[in-house]
């Protein structure tokens, strides 16, 4: 047991020593009076996957769009990059936005595009890719890092729950980015196919250095995901280890999240 904590230990700490690239210090949100967000303190590193669970309505989704400027915080420190996301015109969010990919809850493909069209979407949008060899290669390069080559001129009503995830998570590799906030990638999935994204998170974590937050409530999502693990609740991030830490809590409150209901 002993032995086992200081593995973990050990593990958590390379990730300490590495950049941070998202700094959250005493940050706050309300919505019409109501406080969502009290203070939420956060620092992800450089290749790491930070899962966040919690709560529905808790906030969780407001805590990663403050992150891409889609919600603006009422105070407290907010960086990513080293760049304070409050003083950024509108030209640095989109820069921003290129570099964090926000992979939304639900799919959000554009049904009336084939699969290559919503990957050319973000290319489009984003001008300094124009050379259309190039952008072939790109969507081909993402769709294999998804596994779904084939379904390039596809619809998305012909694709499976899974499938348009896949298609989801092709889509925000296409701009390479360096940080990915996952909104609950594997909500409304059977439990095999929740794995395989699972899976496909890791996989894109250790070919590309990624740093990720995933949003879940989905234990095995957490478990395969996570290296550190917080609970965010009543506006503040109640709990912080790894998933093994956590679910070994002897914390009554803490080990309630991990039992299966
Ligand atoms: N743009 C908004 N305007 C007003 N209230 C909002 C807005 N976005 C979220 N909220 C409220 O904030 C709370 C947290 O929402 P959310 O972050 O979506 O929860 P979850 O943890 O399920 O992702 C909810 O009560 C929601 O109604
Ligand atoms: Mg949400």
């Amino acid at each position: 047991m002993k032995e086992q904590t200081e593995n973990i230990e050990i593990v958590t700490n390379t990730f300490e020593k590495k950049k941070v690239v998202i700094q959250i210090e005493h940050l706050k949100k309300s919505f019409n009076g109501k406080s969502i967000l009290k203070d939420i303190n956060l620092n992800v590193h450089k290749g790491e996957n930070v899962v966040i669970f919690g709560k529905s309505g808790i906030g969780k989704s407001v805590l990663i769009k403050c992150i891409v400027g889609l919600i603006y915080p009422d105070s407290g420190l907010l960086k990513v990059f080293d760049q304070d996301v409050a003083e950024m015109n509108p030209h640095e969010l989109n820069e921003l936005r290129t570099r964090v990919g926000f992979i939304f809850q639900g799919n959000a493909l554009y049904d009336s595009m084939t699969v290559r069209e919503n990957l050319e979407f973000p290319l489009r949008r984003n001008k300094t890719i124009q050379d259309p060899a190039v952008i072939e290669k790109l969507i081909f390069e993402s769709l294999e890092n998804v596994g779904l080559v084939d379904a390039i001129d596809k619809m998305p009503s012909e694709l499976s729950g899974g499938m348009k995830k896949r298609i989801g998570v092709a889509r925000t590799l296409i701009l390479k980015p360096e940080i990915i906030l996952y909104d609950e990638p594997t909500t409304g999935l059977d439990t095999l196919t929740s794995r395989e994204i699972s899976s496909l998170i890791v996989e894109i974590q250790q070919k590309y250095k990624t740093s990720s937050i995933i949003i879940s409530h989905d234990l095995n999502c957490a478990k395969i995901t996570s290296n550190r693990m917080l609970i965010l609740h009543d506006g503040v991030i109640r709990a912080e280890g790894t998933f093994d830490e956590l679910r070994n809590s002897n914390d009554e409150w803490i080990s309630s999240y991990f039992k299966i209901d």
